[in-house]
């Protein structure tokens, strides 16, 4: 049985005053016990966040890192480790803000995965077609694209260490959200792909759906069966939401 996760993605929001009350926010949450909880803060933040946490069960990562691990002469990029270093457990790595506007790789993000890795945190691999691409019928061949490409890189036994994201690039701030079914067929493609590998590590990987999740929507999207929870933008920044996200989770 997998365990749920829910994760809010707070991207390149927030000032020190907004953090700072949505973390008082967050820490007067019922949260469910049976979902694992996580926040990626700027990194500016992370320091702060993770020391509010501190005594609680949420977890902290990072939005990004560089692709690798260790220190180096690398301006306004920061290593995985450093990450570590500041209290991550966990780091997205390929999501679709980063991919299209910033024009990561896929060469570049499977690069990216090792390197959280090597740091000892959980990359969060996020995937994901455009529109044009769903309409043109390309989602699943996008999707295993990326996806082919991290294993290639990292072997089929480190996606037991990871979790993936599928957010269909469409559905992203949109709010448009797949169905259920467009989005569990996706899941469960991803999960034949690493079951034609490994079936074990394909029972335990998490996969998360990610776009437009809010706490209407939630329980639907997570009672299907290959999808294990959420990664949430814009309703993460709202305490309250998220909270019914995760509750929505454990249920
Ligand atoms: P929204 O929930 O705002 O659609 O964002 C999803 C996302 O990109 C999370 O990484």
């Amino acid at each position: 049985m997998r365990r749920a996760m829910v994760a809010g993605n707070w991207k390149m929001h927030g000032t020190r005053s907004s953090v700072r009350e949505l973390i008082g926010a967050l820490l007067q949450q019922k949260l469910p016990d049976n979902v694992d909880v996580a926040v990626f803060p700027p990194s500016l933040f992370i320091a702060e966040v993770v020391q509010a946490l501190a005594e609680t069960s949420l977890a902290v990562g990072g939005q990004t890192c560089a692709a690798q691990a260790g220190q180096g002469a690398l301006t306004g990029e920061i290593a995985s480790s450093q990450l570590a270093d500041a209290g991550c457990e966990l780091v997205l790595v390929g999501h679709s803000e980063r991919r299209l506007i910033l024009g990561e790789s896929d060469e570049l993000v499977a690069q990216k995965f090792a390197a959280a890795l090597a740091a000892g945190l959980t990359p969060v691999l996020c995937v994901g077609e455009t529109l044009e691409q769903r309409e043109a019928g390309e989602t699943l061949q996008v999707v295993s694209r990326q996806l082919a490409e991290v294993i290639r890189v990292s072997g089929i036994a480190a996606m037991a260490r990871a979790i993936i994201a599928y957010e269909p690039v469409w559905a992203i701030g949109t709010g448009l959200t797949a169905s259920p079914e467009q989005a569990q067929d996706v899941h469960e493609a991803i999960r034949l792909q690493l079951a034609a590998q490994d079936a074990g590590v394909a029972q335990v990987t998490r996969i998360l759906y990610g776009g437009s999740v809010k706490a209407a929507n939630a329980a639907e999207l997570f009672g299907m069966p290959d999808i294990d929870g959420g990664l949430i933008g814009g309703a993460s920044l709202n305490a309250n939401e998220f909270g019914a996200i995760c509750r929505a989770a454990g249920n």
